[in-house]
């Protein structure tokens, strides 16, 4: 499903709202660093907080909301106006956010630790932490549940499990006393992931796995639009220590398409001529190419969380919402996505069983 207009907050199919732009933060760890970068974001209108016990920055994380709140630094905000995403392990991250209620909760990776990939036990261990998130959102702990990195296969396996035509997307219909209810006690407890999160940039589309959950309802949240800032740069960076889930093949780069999509959506701030001036590439393409990115996300209906430390990058990473890219060229952008060819940037969960 394509979209010209993007909307400021999804609707999950829980009825809870969902912001489409929130602030990525792995691996920012320092306090200092966090409490600008999370000030700045709420102040340029962000409302959504990506984070993961794994990331370990969530007390950080709260204690720079602590201080926002108790000192009024952006007038008028509250606990309930930011949505917060956290993923496994819920009670910690409850103790670590200094929270009551997590917004939307993640199942992490589709694998466990010390597992090898190809572990049927993985498959086993996945449905139980499931089960335990349903429980915690049943419980009211949890707004919403999702999962992050599965495949279609993951994916199917969770939604199309037995006795799920009585799953629910809705809390209401819980303890219904209903004549279906009352004939299918599993009821209570299934949920249909409201969210998944998964890389998706224009080198890695996932259209299966996208038009999958939207007929399913489930909330597509892309993350490493900016291919971890390869996709937005024309020196990328080294890539970064890997563990063996990483693909270690050598990381593809900027689209060619970009320099023209600059062009043509920021003619009144660019230069016309055929190339980019050297200044432009520094300073205008990163920031035009990671606007281009970010909205392509935002029209195939996936919810974005570009991670950034540099607060004037934090504040351009929101400026989405004032130009749209035409058909033709999401269909360009589309076309990078090519199968068999390396186009990763972050985890590979293909071989978890
Ligand atoms: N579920 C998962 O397994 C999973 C995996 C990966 C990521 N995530 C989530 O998604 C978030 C985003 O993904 P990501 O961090 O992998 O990568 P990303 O958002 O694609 O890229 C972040 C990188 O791009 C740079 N950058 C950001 N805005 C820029 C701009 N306007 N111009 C130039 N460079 C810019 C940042 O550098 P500076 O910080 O120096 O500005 C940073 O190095 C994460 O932070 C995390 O919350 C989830």
């Amino acid at each position: 499903m394509l979209r010209m207009a993007v909307p400021r907050n999804y609707t999950l199919s829980n009825g809870i709202q969902m912001p489409s732009v929130g602030l990525g933060t792995y691996r920012v760890r320092d306090q200092a660093t966090l409490d600008t970068c999370v000030l700045e974001a709420l102040r340029a209108g962000y409302r959504l907080i990506d984070t993961a016990t794994v990331y370990r920055n969530e007390a950080a994380i709260g204690n720079s909301l602590k201080r926002i709140f108790e000192q009024n630094l952006v007038p008028g905000l509250t606990r309930q106006d930011i949505f917060l995403t956290s993923k496994l392990a819920v009670t910690d991250s409850l103790r670590n956010l200094q929270v009551d209620y997590i917004d939307l909760y993640l199942i992490h990776w589709p694998g466990t630790a010390r597992l090898k990939l190809p572990d049927p036990q993985n498959a086993i261990n996945r449905m139980e932490s499931w089960r335990a998130l349903e429980d915690l959102y049943h419980a009211k702990k949890l707004r919403a549940i999702g999962v992050s990195n599965y495949t279609l296969a993951h994916l199917a396996q969770l939604v199309e499990r037995p006795h799920n035509s009585h799953a629910t997307h809705h809390p209401s219909i819980q303890g219904s006393t209903t004549a279906a209810a009352a004939a299918a006690p599993l009821a209570r407890t299934m949920v249909i992931p409201h969210v998944h999160q998964f890389e998706m940039h224009p080198r890695l589309f996932q259209k299966q796995l996208v038009d999958y959950c939207q007929h399913h309802r489930i909330q597509v949240q892309a993350y490493s639009s900016l291919g971890e800032s390869r996709l937005v740069s024309l020196t990328p960076p080294p890539p970064p220590a890997m563990d063996s889930n990483y693909n270690t093949a050598p990381l593809p780069g900027a689209l060619d398409i970009m320099p023209g999509l600059i062009r043509k959506y920021f003619a009144h701030v660019t230069s016309t001529a055929s190339q980019l001036s050297e200044e432009e590439e520094k300073e205008e393409y990163p920031r035009r190419a990671a606007q281009i990115l970010l909205r392509w996300g935002l029209q195939h209906g996936a919810i974005v969380i570009p991670k950034s430390t540099h607060p004037e990058r934090i504040r351009n990473n929101f400026d989405l919402f004032s130009f749209a890219i035409d058909a033709q060229d999401m269909a360009a952008l589309d076309a990078y996505s090519v199968e068999g060819e390396r186009t990763r940037y972050c985890w590979d969960s293909t071989k978890v069983c």
